[in-house]
């Protein structure tokens, strides 16, 4: 176990579960809107089907499972004491869940009202959960890497959807703002100052922790996050006029800081102190994997102008980044958060001599490992539809039973929890 966990602060099990359960059925939608549209749903970065979709994805499945996650991590990792975690859950919780749906439905129908609301409910939930958690990360005495990472990655949120809100309003309003240049700056904050950073910082503590792997170099560690927000407060700078040439050169300098994270990861866990391979390995090795892509096609688009000017390259990189990365990286996390949550509060309630079961009985392992097959054949036949558009609906279409599968298990997983919580206090009692 990691000498720094505090489990006193840990806040109630079901504050991330409710997080953690919502988050795969966004994916579901997700996928089968790209069914629905079949060939045209991914004709371009800006047609509504892939707005939409790119939005139950960041806003809808990854923002659910990282604000969950974090409201669990940032107490019992970085001893940031969360104020009323519970009744931020509860408030948070629905506002992200209606925000989603709106903002996805506003891409879809084009009416104003939906990004209104949209922008309404994304203010007021972020506004609240990004305050109560930065308070948290600010206020905790905590040193180290992954405290810097999660204080950054928190500020790259309210950045992300101050934009995004501002974007939505615009569109809503019809306020005749550069909206090709914000979006160009919110899609990298939210993806590089949000993201990327919260993963890293994440996996600095638990790759080592879980994965029995060296630690991650500390200067490495430390740097990283820091050269990324200087990445992208040069990028922002497009916000005030400057030039492609300049923008294609940040650009390059912000991938291959993020190719940098990935080839170190896929090292250390190829010098893990166990060769056990589970299925948060394997999946954390995909995102890993598909990393060093998003960087490798980046840079080849940078340097074919012809390649990179073309309207597929960027929902290649989106594909390769989102469903690839970060929902292959948040599964494998799931995966391993789940059971050990389940243990972890399940040991508190035992009574002498009562221990709690085993880890893994909390999930299926061959559940686990099924999903994971279904989901990388779902990447690999989406990013296949970027070339054979005919392939969009068969790669929606298992995309979409992908997630649902991941839902399917987490559910499962907090099935286990009440069992064996039931039979534990029933023993204890007897
Ligand atoms: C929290 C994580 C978020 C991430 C990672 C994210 C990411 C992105 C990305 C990658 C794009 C560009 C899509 C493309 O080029 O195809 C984009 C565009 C956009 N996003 Fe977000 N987004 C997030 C949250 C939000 C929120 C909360 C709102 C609104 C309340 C929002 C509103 C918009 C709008 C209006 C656009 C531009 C659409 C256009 O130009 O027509 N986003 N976002």
């Amino acid at each position: 176990m990691h000498p720094n966990l505090s489990f006193e602060q840990a806040p109630p099990i079901s504050v991330p579960y409710r997080f953690f359960v919502t988050a795969p059925w966004f994916g579901v939608a997700a996928g089968l809107l790209l069914a629905w549209g079949g060939e045209n749903a991914l004709i371009s970065r800006w047609a509504p089907s892939a707005l939409a979709a790119t939005h139950l994805l960041v806003a809808g499945f990854m923002l659910q499972a990282m604000c969950g996650a974090l409201l669990q991590f940032v107490p019992v990792a970085a001893g940031g004491n969360v104020w009323r975690a519970r009744q931020v859950a509860l408030f948070v919780h629905p506002l992200l869940a209606a925000g989603a749906a709106c903002l996805a439905t506003a891409f879809l129908t084009a009416k104003s009202g939906f990004f209104i609301a949209a922008a309404a409910t994304f203010a007021t939930a972020i506004t609240g959960y990004a305050g109560i958690v930065g308070l948290a990360l600010q206020r905790t005495p905590g040193k180290g890497p992954t405290l810097m990472a999660l204080r950054i990655a928190v500020t790259g949120l309210a950045i992300t959807v101050g934009l995004g809100v501002t974007l939505a309003t615009s569109l809503g309003t019809g306020a005749g703002l550069p909206v090709l240049e914000i979006t160009q700056v919110h899609a990298a904050w939210g993806l590089g100052g949000w993201a990327l950073v919260l993963l890293m910082g994440v996996s600095y503590y638990v790759v080592p922790m879980f994965q029995l792997t060296p630690p991650y170099p500390a200067r490495l560690a430390r740097s990283l996050p820091l050269a990324l927000i200087a990445v992208l407060v040069l990028w922002s700078a497009q916000l005030g006029g400057t030039g492609a040439g300049w923008q294609q050169g940040v650009l390059l300098a912000g991938v291959a800081l993020a190719g940098v994270y990935a080839v170190t990861t896929l090292v250390l866990q190829h010098r893990r102190r166990r060769k056990v391979a589970d299925p948060t390995l394997y999946f954390f090795r995909g995102a890993m994997v598909l990393l060093v892509a998003v960087a490798v096609s980046s840079l080849w688009f940078g340097l074919d102008a012809d390649l990179g000017g073309d309207r597929r390259a960027a929902i290649w990189i989106g594909l390769l980044a989102i469903p690839g990365v970060f929902v292959s990286a948040i599964s494998g996390m799931l995966y391993k958060i789940v059971p050990f949550l389940n243990w972890l509060h399940l040991q508190s309630l035992g009574g002498p001599g009562q221990m709690p079961p085993n880890m893994r009985e909390m999930i299926s392992e061959r559940a686990m490992m099924g999903h994971m097959w279904l989901h990388f054949s779902a990447v690999a036949t989406l990013l296949a539809s970027v070339i054979f558009p005919v392939l969009t609906r068969p790669g929606g279409l298992l995309f979409a039973a992908a997630c649902a599968w991941l839902g399917v298990n987490l559910a499962g997983g907090v099935r286990a929890y009440l069992r064996f919580r039931k039979r534990m206090t029933a023993a204890a009692t007897a």
